[in-house]
């Protein structure tokens, strides 16, 4: 067994540089309840630490996996979303689709080996200023805690963050991301709800089947590699990579760079190569 975390071979383990930094937190507030608690805040003279900034967007619904997981990937130690309560939202559903889309976060950061607890997700309403307050101090107590991202300090990692969020770009989770909410609670085409479980079933397996297939391009764009190695790096049984690989090479992403004995070894298409 190897250790998931563990750099393939060209990917090198920086140093440690990072151990006085301060915890960078990121910290995405809707316009109509979140932002407003905040305003609060400020004028009611609560106070909070000062490492968190502060990105208002007009409801929490508009914060994409995608923008989540490239503040992860770049090297962000913690992420808050505050949106308004449930039933709340200026736009009626926004926080429950933010709800489900975190729950998706959660599932690839996990994958990428990132923990969970840097991602949060609080609703805030506008008359709850000292609730803000709180919140931030609370988050940032528990980002010292975990220390540092281990992104900025080894490069395994800064690889496993990238696959996740390219996983998040793909159309498959997307696809799954918009249509989660509305699956459960107004049903399919035919007007069949789905089962939660069955539902969270279907959305843990396809997250780990985009990761890992995003994973593989990640590392065979590094240098090219056979099925044995990515399996190895990756921790990852042979059979599943080699059911990834003939996917990918369908899909003209991956292709042959040559092979070692009867070993083919292949490397990611660079965009634009696709045929
Ligand atoms: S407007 Fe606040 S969560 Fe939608």
């Amino acid at each position: 067994m190897t250790d998931k975390h563990q750099p393939p071979h060209g990917v090198k383990v920086q140093a440690d540089v990072s151990k006085e930094r301060k915890p960078k937190i990121v910290g995405f507030l809707c316009n109509w309840c979140s932002y407003a608690g905040a305003d609060l805040c400020g004028v009611s003279r609560f106070q909070y630490p000062a490492n968190i900034r502060l990105v208002r967007v007009m409801c929490s619904a508009r914060v994409s996996p995608h923008l989540v997981l490239d503040l992860f990937e770049a090297g962000a130690d913690g992420v808050l979303i505050g949106g308004c309560h449930l039933n709340d939202c200026h736009y009626m559903t926004g926080n429950f689709h933010t709800e489900k889309r975190v729950g998706l976060m959660k599932r690839l950061l996990r994958e990428a080996g990132i923990e969970e607890a840097r991602l949060r997700l609080e609703w805030i309403s506008a008359s709850e200023g000292e609730k803000f307050s709180k919140v931030v101090t609370e988050f940032t107590e528990e980002i010292r805690r975990l220390g540092t991202s281990r992104v900025l300090t080894d490069d395994m990692m800064k690889v496993r963050a990238a696959s996740a969020d390219n996983a998040s770009e793909t159309f498959r989770l997307k696809a799954l991301i918009g249509k989660e909410f509305n699956l459960l609670n107004k049903g399919n085409a035919y007007g069949d709800k789905l089962d939660p479980e069955k539902l969270g079933r279907i959305i843990d397996t396809a997250v780990v089947d985009e990761f890992e297939r995003a994973l593989i391009l990640e590392l065979a764009g590094i240098r090219p590699m056979s099925v044995k190695q990515l399996g190895m790096v990756m921790d990852v049984p042979t059979d599943r990579i080699l059911k990834h690989i003939v996917l990918l090479r369908q899909n003209s992403k991956i292709a042959m760079e040559h092979s070692e004995g009867f070993t083919p070894v292949y490397r990611t298409v660079a965009t634009g190569d696709e045929r």
